[in-house]
């Protein structure tokens, strides 16, 4: 079966003729769903997620995939399932490099990206630029330095990346990556006007925040998680409470149960502001 690395002729198909409703001037429909945590939230996207779409008109989704496979990380199985259940892009953070044998195909992947403010030396792309009917949606994905690993300025990444792709797309999309909910903040308000949608991701807990900056970019600082309810943060909750009690490692298992869908849904218009609603399914 071909790999959803690029876009596949019956995609490129179902875009151009299924939806050609996106000329120039009409809104371009975001669904930007958080983190998707365990094998259960794979599958519960996988189930819902072409309806949700179709009821709420989604022209373009972008998932962020890094706690999607069954131990943690992100791995092909994830991937392909998520991108099949109707994603266009997956973004991923701080446990992206997980899984080994997932290299090769983040090498491949057009669809799939990791920090752009990582090593250039790391496996995959930090951006990407894809075709959504007449539009083409730049997606860039950076990771906080507040309370993560090191890695290179996100402002500065991004600002290459602008430039690099200068008159190369029609709008711009960023998944900021962070623990802290300033620096989340800080780099919005920097790119405001520059990026027309940004959205923070890795906290797992959806922020009440959703608006509209005053250069016209809509943000939310978190989009929150796709997974199980009765957890913390979609792991077991006993684990993270004993964590806390004790001090001591313990390893992480995702909390089964009644799983939620998390995220933002943003409208876009040419010469707008762009808009944003906290959405859960
Ligand atoms: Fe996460
Ligand atoms: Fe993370």
């Amino acid at each position: 079966m071909t790999k959803n690395t690029d876009f596949v002729f019956k995609k490129q198909y179902f875009r151009f003729y299924g939806q050609v409703r996106f000329e120039k001037g009409n809104t371009l429909k975001i669904l930007a769903l958080g983190d998707v945590v365990g094998k259960d939230a794979v599958t519960y996207i996988s189930a819902n997620l072409r309806n949700f779409k179709r009821v709420s008109k989604i022209d373009f989704t972008v998932i962020n995939a890094e706690n999607s496979a069954a131990g943690n990380g992100i791995d092909e199985a994830s991937a392909e399932a998520l991108l099949n259940a109707g994603a266009d892009c997956l973004t991923t953070g701080n446990h992206v490099f997980r899984v080994s044998s997932f290299y090769d195909y983040l090498e491949e992947s057009k669809l799939v990206i990791r920090p752009v403010n990582y090593p250039k030396r790391c496996p995959g792309r930090g951006y990407t630029v894809l075709d959504c009917g007449f539009q083409r949606i730049l997606v860039i994905n950076a990771i906080g330095r507040t309370g993560l690993d090191p890695s290179d300025c996100p402002f500065d990444a991004i600002d290459a990346v602008l430039e690099k792709e200068k008159g190369n797309y029609t709008y711009s999309v960023l998944d900021i990556h962070a623990e802290a909910t300033s620096e989340k903040a800080a780099l919005a308000n920097y790119f405001d006007g520059r990026i027309d949608v940004v959205f923070g991701t890795h906290t797992h807990v959806q922020t009440a925040d959703c608006r509209t900056l005053p250069g016209g970019t809509a943000f939310i600082t978190d989009l929150g998680m796709c997974g199980p309810v009765d957890s913390i943060l979609g792991v077991q909750k006993d684990i993270i409470i004993e964590r806390f009690r004790t001090g001591m490692p313990k390893r992480f298992r995702f909390a089964t149960g009644e799983i939620k869908a998390c995220g933002a849904i943003f409208e876009l218009e040419k010469n707008s502001p762009a808009r944003v609603t906290a959405i859960s399914f």
